[in-house]
């Protein structure tokens, strides 16, 4: 068998092509950012074939920074920003609009009108997911009811749907020479249209959106047999593709979180925290989504339960893009450092309003407590505690909600390279903080699905043996620093809210 596995993480930001060996050790990768289209306030859109042409060119860059070739590839994982919707021809092969973003809020009516009208408690019940903009299955409404051509299209069975997983797969493939239109149950958990029992479509919710069943992928498992690339594409030769997770719950499996109980945040352009409650379905009443954890082969499926915060490590980048107060983000450390403490100022940087546990689309974000001595150095300390924060939030929701209590907290994602965000995370949540040598997760849980599914690793418990502690942060404030701060917060919080009618 050859010695080596390699996934594809398409991220919200970029795309990354990584190869790994059977000790879960990096070996070679390359990453290309892609344009973020805001055609209007809310809006926030993706190039589909921006995307598919920065896929082939960090595969082939990966491959010549080495000597090594497909063949040397066992299988290919692919694992992706969830939600983000696109929709394109099976005979052209070519999109019809950009791809809508999982933060882009222009679906906000869509969620209002399920709400309003009970169907809400349908796809809660159903889909384990409030009605909200973040989710697929409103933004694929939103497509074939104002792009031309589209409805025809899906009803003829021309018009395919897909999350980028499903695209790149499809373009790997073959495109519109029989490329295989495939998805995995953890992405298909965050449309609002697959049941999460039966893990299939479900007709009830596909009418809530008037979705025509043909658009949709088949629903396969997330490691198991998916598809092979073809020899013309950017691999120049056969590779299986036999992991496809979305990329938090890959990051799920890549920090091992695979018993009931055990949980990782990654912090990335938002923060998502995964519990993993094992084959149990546990439904939230505080404000967390219930998903797919994975599903290996014919496995029972896991399930998890989500704390989705939209805005974290994107509200760094606005301090860099947006104020121009820091040029990089490291600086946000550097910067926050010069304080000892927020001057009692809170951002709470609700730019796509609320996700978990609030769920409210009408939130705005807002700095408050600004004095005359309110310097660029508190807004960003007040920027890293919003990180750590809202994380704390979903901790609490998850904790009300599972009954499990976090005794550590197994963090990845590029904001971890923050040591002082993390060392507030220990201090705002009081529990210790603790990162992985290999801070890859995403594209290493990816691989883990994909080389499971052929052998290459014989066991789960092959792959928790790869798993190193390389830092852990232990919590340094008093209970009272912990409770005062935090009640600020929620005041912050409440000052955003009904901000839009
Ligand atoms: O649900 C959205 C999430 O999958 C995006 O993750 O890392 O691409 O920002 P990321």
């Amino acid at each position: 068998m050859p010695e080596f596995v390699a996934s594809v993480d398409q991220g919200t930001t970029s795309t990354r092509f990584m190869i790994f060996d059977h000790g879960g050790n990096e070996i070679a990768r390359h990453q290309l950012e892609h344009e973020q289209i805001l055609p209007r306030p809310g809006w926030v859109e993706h190039n589909p074939t921006e995307i598919w042409e920065r896929t082939r060119s960090v595969i082939e860059s990966t491959f010549a920074k080495t000597t090594l070739t497909a063949a040397d590839l066992a299988a290919l994982g692919i694992t992706n920003q969830r939600e983000t919707t696109v929709v394109w021809n099976r005979r052209t092969g070519r999109p019809y609009c950009n791809a809508i973003v999982w933060q882009d809020t222009r679906t906000d009516r869509i969620a209002t009108e399920l709400e309003r009208s009970g169907k809400g408690d349908v796809i809660r019940r159903k889909a384990g997911l409030p009605p909200a903009t973040y989710f697929s299955g409103g933004k694929l409404q939103w497509i074939l009811e104002n792009v031309d051509g589209v409805r025809a299209d899906a009803e003829n069975g021309d018009a395919l749907f897909g999350t980028t997983d499903t695209w790149l797969l499809w373009n790997l493939t073959g495109g519109k020479d029989g490329g295989a239109h495939v998805t995995d149950p953890t992405n298909a958990s965050r449309t609002m249209l697959m049941d999460l029992e039966t893990l299939a479509w479900d007709d009830e919710l596909l009418s809530f959106f008037g979705i025509p069943r043909r658009m949709l992928p088949q629903i396969k498992p997330s490691s198991g047999h998916l598809g092979v690339t073809r020899a013309g594409g950017p691999f120049h030769g056969e590779v299986p593709i036999t992991g496809d997770l979305g990329d938090q719950q890959a990051a799920t499996v890549g920090q091992v979180c695979l018993r009931p109980g055990e949980a990782k945040n990654t912090y990335g352009t938002g923060n998502f925290l995964l519990l993993n409650t094992g084959h149990e379905l546990v439904r939230s009443k505080h404000g967390l989504l219930t998903t797919l954890c994975y599903q290996f082969g014919d496995d029972k499926p896991v399930y998890a339960l989500e704390g989705s915060i939209a805005v974290t490590g994107s509200a760094v980048q606005w301090l860099r893009d947006q104020l121009g107060i820091i040029s990089g983000a490291s600086q946000s450390e550097t910067l926050a450092a010069q304080v000892a403490d927020n001057g009692g100022i809170y951002f709470v940087p609700a730019f796509s309003g609320l996700f978990a546990p609030y769920w409210r689309s009408d939130a705005r974000g807002a700095i408050v407590g600004l004095t005359r001595a309110t310097t660029n150095a508190h807004v960003a300390r007040a920027t890293l505690e919003a990180i750590c924060y809202q994380s704390r939030d979903v901790v609490e929701a998850m904790q009300n909600d599972s009954g499990v209590t976090l005794d550590v907290l197994r963090v990845d994602g590029g904001v971890t390279a923050n040591q002082l965000c993390m060392q507030m995370q220990a201090d705002v949540l009081g529990v210790p903080v603790s990162k992985p040598v290999v801070a890859e997760t995403t594209a290493l849980g990816a691989a883990y699905a994909a080389g499971l599914a052929i052998g290459f690793w014989k066991s789960t418990e092959e792959l928790v043996r790869n798993w190193n502690e390389d830092r852990r942060w232990q919590p340094s404030w008093t209970e009272e620093q912990r409770a005062t701060g935090y009640e600020g917060w929620k005041k912050a919080v409440g000052r955003t809210l009904d901000w839009v009618d």
